[in-house]
């Protein structure tokens, strides 16, 4: 099926993309493939009581998706004012069609790095949203909730860079799943999970001597 019906189903609008103007630490629009988030879904399931945060949420897809799909509270932030306005606009038509379905949509305007994540965000998604050094950032500040109230959390990246990897590495995190998309030609094109278990939080807590999450506190064992 082709994204244009795909998002027909949804209500929606996601095709296309958009350049930034200048900006080299945050890339563009771009949504995930539709054919990729199916093929991730089947080998790999949103939990219940999930609550899911697409950092850089572009016009929307994976929010919307995953939230039929699902039906769990989604947040979607977005810092280009002119996609977070047909991010609006898509809100309005899902929610047509899926008045059924009572779990909250939350879209933000803002910067990634500047927003707060609540203790009740617990899964979170990156398609190469921006640069290493921002999703240091926005790892620092999801590891900082975890620290306050902790819990269990799940990270899917979407093309994956060796970077961000090596970001996630630093904290106690281990790899769950790896979902390649078939037919795909760039070896970034796969989905990598990770997940971070309240029991391996609170080892590595006592191991840190009561030392807050500072990655270069952690010995790395690559
Ligand atoms: C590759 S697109 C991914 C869109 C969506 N997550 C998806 O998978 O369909 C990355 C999006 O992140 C947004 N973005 C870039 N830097 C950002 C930042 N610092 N804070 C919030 N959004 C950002 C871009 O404007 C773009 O819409």
């Amino acid at each position: 099926m082709s994204a244009k019906l795909f998002d027909q189903e949804l209500g929606i609008r996601t095709t296309g993309l958009r350049e930034w103007q200048g900006n080299t630490a945050y890339n563009r629009y771009e949504a995930t493939p539709y054919q990729a988030l199916e093929t991730l879904f089947r080998a790999y399931k949103i939990k219940k009581d999930a609550r899911v945060v697409d950092f850089g949420c572009g016009r929307g897809r994976v929010v919307f998706y995953i939230h039929r799909r699902f039906r769990v509270p989604v947040v979607g932030i977005e810092a280009n004012d002119k996609t977070y306005e047909e991010a609006l606009d898509n809100k309005q038509r899902y929610r047509i069609k899926a008045k059924h379905i009572d779990a909250p949509i939350r879209l933000k305007y803002g910067l990634a790095e500047h927003y707060r994540v609540k203790p009740e965000d617990n899964c979170f998604y990156f398609f190469n949203p921006f640069s290493h050094k921002v999703f240091k950032k926005v790892m620092g500040n999801i590891m900082d909730s975890v620290e306050e109230n902790p819990r269990s959390i799940d990270l899917i990246l979407y093309y994956p860079l060796p970077e961000f990897k090596q970001i996630v590495k630093q904290y106690p995190f281990r790899k769950i799943n790896k979902v390649r998309v078939p037919g795909a030609i760039d070896p970034l094109e796969k989905f990598v999970i990770y997940r971070l278990s309240k029991e391996a939080l609170e080892v590595s807590d006592e191991s840190q001597e009561g030392n807050s999450f500072n990655p270069s506190n952690i010995v790395s064992n690559n």
